[in-house]
């Protein structure tokens, strides 16, 4: 089991999403533990549970601070936790624009709506206002655009005859303590989900000019070049023969370069069964500290290699310049 990831959560009141991510922590084997509960309000009733269970907290009034003020001291406290991913859990403060960039891709937010239905506030008097057959939660990447981030996950929620804004709430809040303990897991962990991994090398490889998927014993794959004279340059192997890796096979310039990277950096690079006598190289993908740019950077050679010459002669030019 990889290293779990240390999470923050930042709350301004009850803090009730944020004990059921605390409970969620501690059954099993969660992929990420909590390891700091922060709120700019230090009557917040969640910080005295954080502190029953040992969790480490930190609150600071905002008060009297600038913005930019009160959101370095809320970052210095995050990283001085170690955390790797922000959990906003009603946390009741816009955060400035720098702050959310620094955390792009690494900051989550709970919406009691369906995005992209009623951002902001008041959300379930909305709902019920338009006569809407359901209310819901949203878990969403936080961006610098007020709940406009990409939305990882949702529940949808039944409006009841005679429903109010209170009782929907209350049932929203009973499917958030479901959905934020699994969206969070589920994003800390798509590092090693072999779905989001494919999904990732597919936009990537599809990109690449003429290029098509087309499976090959049972792996993606990926051809550039027209119909039967197409070659592939790129498969997605989930199981790699004899590794239990899931691993980008890509091609090489031969032997020699591909048992120099084998051997200089044996975390990173195999040589696959089958493949790897034609000098196809493995480059192992479910690592937490994957640089994509890397991945970029071997489909596109990859492709140059088996390219016809009228694409990459196209290249070679641009290159010039
Ligand atoms: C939740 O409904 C969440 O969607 C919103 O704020 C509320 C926080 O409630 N962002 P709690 O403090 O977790 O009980």
């Amino acid at each position: 089991m990889a290293e779990k990831a240390r999470i923050v959560v930042l709350i301004s009141g009850a803090g009730t999403n944020m004990a059921a991510l605390v409970y969620a922590s501690r059954i099993g084997d969660c992929p990420y533990e909590v390891v700091l509960v922060a709120s700019n309000d230090p009557a917040a009733a969640g910080l005295a549970l954080a502190a029953a269970e040992g969790i480490a907290t930190f609150a600071l009034p905002h008060k009297g601070m600038t913005r930019d003020a009160h959101d370095a001291a809320m970052e210095a406290a995050v990283l001085e936790s170690g955390a790797d991913t922000i959990v906003l859990a009603g946390y009741m403060r816009i955060l400035s624009d720098g702050f959310v960039e620094r955390w792009a891709g690494r900051m989550l937010n709970i919406h009691p709506s369906l995005l992209p239905k009623y951002k902001g506030l008041d959300t379930h008097a909305r709902a019920i206002a338009a006569a809407d057959s359901h209310g819901g939660t949203s878990v969403h990447l936080v961006t610098p655009e007020l709940d406009a981030g990409e939305v990882l996950a949702q529940v949808r929620v039944p409006i009841v005859p005679g429903e109010t804004a209170e009782s929907l709430a209350e049932r929203v809040k009973l499917a958030e303590h479901q959905l934020y303990p699994r969206a969070v897991a589920d994003y800390v962990s798509r590092w090693r989900n072999p779905g989001w991994l494919l999904e990732q090398l597919r936009a990537r490889a599809l990109a690449l000019p003429e290029t098509s998927e087309q499976e090959s014993f049972g792996s993606a794959g990926f051809r550039v070049g027209e119909g039967k004279s197409g070659k592939y340059f790129a498969y997605f192997s989930e199981r790699p023969h004899g590794h239990d890796r899931i691993a980008l096979l890509a091609k090489t310039s031969g032997m020699d370069e591909l048992h120099g990277l084998v051997e200089d950096q044996p975390e990173t690079y195999f040589k696959p069964a089958f493949y790897g006598a034609s000098g196809w190289v493995g480059i192992i993908l479910d690592r937490p500290d994957l640089d994509w740019g890397d991945v970029d950077a071997w489909l596109q050679r990859s492709w140059r290699s088996v390219a016809p010459k009228r694409l990459t002669r196209l290249l070679d030019i641009a290159d010039e310049f």
